[in-house]
């Protein structure tokens, strides 16, 4: 200390921040009277840390208990121990048992031990009150008699050592579940079908088509539409307040639509390779459609990372009356 203390400070403060970058923490709580259940403790804390688990260690004969219930609910985890005093569990240990069980759900990986001269009621006591509140050990409660000897404290360190492995596989399952839910919920959306369009748009001379699939009828009366096109689309589409435009709604069967794929085709003129003419509000009905919709902006709303564009349409034909309407299938909500 007198000699290094500037470095073991810089130890210190390091190892502080690792521990605050770790994935998992578990909360150790304990109290101890002559110092047995602590050195138990310190022991299973070396295990926990070596596994790569942050650990905070409190001895609830010296902590708030306000502070004691917000580094639980912080937790993945905890391991509560406790000395044996005339039968029972020391004040502050119950006190720090009763947090847990009013307000640490019995998901978190749960630990019990403590040192005892003859009995041991306190870690009976905590094993039980946590085993009826269904919580899962982390590792098998450990009875140590008196002051832990060398072998015993090797034990304890392998129990923080296979604590915070049962903690990771706990975290890797819970996972993989959150993940297959989150991949069902975007299957789940991208049950939803539209029919499959070409919005074209033209600015002065220049006439541009944007493939569209999020389309559909929105009023009665007016006759309105609304598009959903992406962002980056949607500026080159520009479509504002009385923007006209056409909404050709292309028929199955035809390939109009990899003409106007902006992912394969970006930069190339699509125009140039399908058959068109004007419509009466200067845009083009593409000859191919089965049908089409002259329509002019009405309102536009910035919604995540489209742009919504509700449109009225002034007139429309039917093309191919035989014909059946593209619509777009999807395995995944996720893209179009
Ligand atoms: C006043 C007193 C009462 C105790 N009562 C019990 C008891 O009822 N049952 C038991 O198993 N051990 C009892 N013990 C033994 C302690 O549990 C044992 O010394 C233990 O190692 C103390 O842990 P600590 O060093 O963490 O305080 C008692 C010890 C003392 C000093």
């Amino acid at each position: 200390m007198r000699y290094s203390l500037s470095r073991l400070r810089d130890d210190y403060r390091q190892w502080c921040q690792q521990q605050d970058s770790q994935v998992s923490q578990v909360a150790l709580l304990y109290a101890s009277a002559y110092g047995n259940t602590a050195t138990v403790a310190s022991a299973i804390a070396q295990g926990l840390v070596e596994a790569g688990v942050a650990v905070k260690s409190i001895n609830c004969e010296s902590t708030d208990p306000a502070e004691l219930a917000q580094i639980i609910e912080a937790s993945d985890g905890f391991i509560i121990g406790s000395p044996t005093l005339a039968g029972h569990a020391p004040v502050q240990v119950q006190t720090a048992l009763g947090i847990i069980l009013s307000s640490a759900d019995n998901t978190k990986l749960a630990g019990v031990f403590g040192s005892y001269g003859w009995s041991g009621e306190a870690i009976d006591l905590i094993e039980q009150k946590l085993r009826d509140n269904r919580y899962r050990f982390g590792f098998e409660p450990i009875r140590v008699r008196f002051t832990p000897d060398a072998d015993m404290l090797q034990t304890c360190q392998t129990a923080g050592t296979e604590f915070a492995q049962q903690l990771r596989k706990q975290q890797a399952t819970r996972q993989s579940v959150t993940e297959v839910q989150a991949g069902r919920t975007e299957q789940a959306v991208g049950r939803i079908v539209g029919s499959i369009c070409v919005l074209t748009t033209r600015q002065g001379n220049r006439r541009s088509g944007t493939l569209s699939t999020w389309v559909s009828q929105a009023t009665f009366s007016p006759p309105g539409v609304m598009i959903s096109i992406d962002s980056n689309q949607a500026a080159e589409a520009a479509i504002e307040l009385d923007t006209p435009f056409v909404l050709n709604l292309l028929q199955e069967g035809r390939t109009v639509r990899r003409h106007f794929d902006y992912r394969s085709h970006a930069g190339d003129e699509p125009f140039a390779q399908v058959k068109h003419r004007h419509a009466d509000n200067g845009c083009f009905i593409l000859e191919d459609a089965l049908a089409y919709l002259e329509c002019e902006g009405q309102n536009t709303i910035d919604c995540g990372d489209h742009q919504l564009i509700y449109a009225v349409v002034s007139s429309g034909d039917v093309l191919e009356t035989t014909g059946v309407t593209a619509v777009q299938h999807r395995k995944s909500g996720s893209q179009y």
